[in-house]
């Protein structure tokens, strides 16, 4: 099959992580006898720089017509001005939204060999398996109003955080679905205590249950949520949360995978939700930019090839070829092989040099 892969390195360690991936995959094409056809694009402060802009209209465009997007990490010091009228998250917030992909999924699991890498008790991380399905185009980082500006002589800044009910029912139907294929058991996350459009996130999801009886719904508040992420995470299998809950929990869960540069992460739009058009999906690691390790070729290159099997997976309904690499990278991981992050000494090429030996 023939499959054309937008890749958005961007900035800091992005670039070389997202090379080592297109790396795992042209030997899986020849394994299997794909092709995959790469076309790069500036996104985030690379293309601010060249262009001005974060995210160019070509760039969106060309990510629409490919079959999948690759994204790498934007963002980093030089463009951190506060004052500065664009800024590398914008873009990556305007190509989420621009291609529709409201359901970001973070699978956090937990290899055995790497239980001494994180700093919880060993027993705590036994069986854990968690999918944080975070919504991605909604909520507090796109909600209007959204501004800075003097109001009576004194500095005035709004964020809002808003949710219209379609947007939490198609996250809760794929919440739901997706535990049918799981432990069956899906834990919304809210603050319903204390925020309006959190008792409609509770509302909803309560009403996506009761279609649902096959499968267990809890609500979780989010401070209690944060709390149970460490003291028990075992108990979590579906966690289904709003933007910006997501984005805070899933730094706190890679902690319970060792190093934040083993999380991957997909995004996708209405082709999640069954018997909607197919639309693109977006992968990219969980982790940042690292300015501080950038250019180093030290960066974890696995978040990153874990997203690249995300893509095969839920972009090409390659599940053989996805479950290749992902079996390579574990196998990898049970052998020894460790970058910085996770206490060795590999390099980000050696790394993906011995997953390619066990591909
Ligand atoms: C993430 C990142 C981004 C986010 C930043 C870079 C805008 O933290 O993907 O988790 O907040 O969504
Ligand atoms: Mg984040």
């Amino acid at each position: 099959m023939n499959f054309k892969i937008t890749l958005l390195p961007g900035d800091g360690i992005g670039p070389e992580v997202v090379h080592e991936a297109t790396r795992v995959l042209d030997v899986v094409a020849k394994k299997y006898n794909h092709t995959f056809c790469f076309q790069e694009r500036l996104m985030g402060g690379c293309s601010i720089d060249k262009y001005g802009t974060s995210l160019t209209d070509e760039a969106l465009a060309d990510c629409k017509s490919s079959d999948a997007v690759l994204l790498g990490a934007v963002g980093g010091p030089k463009w951190d001005d506060p004052n500065a009228k664009d800024r590398p998250e914008r873009g990556l917030l305007a190509l989420r939204k621009g291609l529709g992909v409201f359901a970001n999924l973070r699978p956090v699991k937990v290899h055995p060999a790497l239980i001494d890498s994180s700093p919880l008790k060993p027993e705590k991380l036994k069986d854990v398996d968690i999918l944080v399905i975070r919504e991605l185009t909604g909520g507090l980082y796109f909600g209007q109003p959204k501004m800075r500006e003097m109001r009576d002589g004194k500095q005035y800044a709004v964020d809002t955080l808003e949710y219209f009910d379609y947007e939490i029912k198609r996250i809760m139907d794929l919440a739901f679905d997706l535990a049918k294929g799981r432990k069956k058991k899906v834990t919304s996350v809210d603050k319903a205590n204390v925020l309006e459009s959190s008792r409609l996130w509770r509302q909803i999801a309560s009403n996506v249950g009761t279609a649902n009886p096959g499968i267990q719904l809890e609500h979780t508040l989010v401070d209690t949520a944060s709390m149970k992420l460490i003291t028990s995470p075992a108990s979590f299998d579906v966690i289904v949360t709003e933007n910006m809950f997501g984005d805070i929990l899933t730094d706190e869960a890679s902690v319970l995978a060792g190093s934040m540069g083993m999380l991957p992460s997909a995004s996708l739009g209405e082709s999640a939700v069954p018997e909607k058009e197919a639309r693109i999906g977006l992968y990219e690691p969980i982790h940042g930019s690292a300015p501080d390790i950038a250019g180093r070729g030290i960066a974890n290159p696995v978040g990153t090839i874990l997203s690249a099997a995300l893509m095969l997976r839920h972009s090409f309904k390659l599940e053989d070829e996805a479950q290749l690499i992902e079996n390579a990278v574990y196998q990898t991981i049970a052998d020894g092989a460790r970058t910085v992050d996770l206490g060795g000494a590999l390099t980000t090429c050696e790394m993906t040099d011995e997953i390619l030996k066990n591909l």
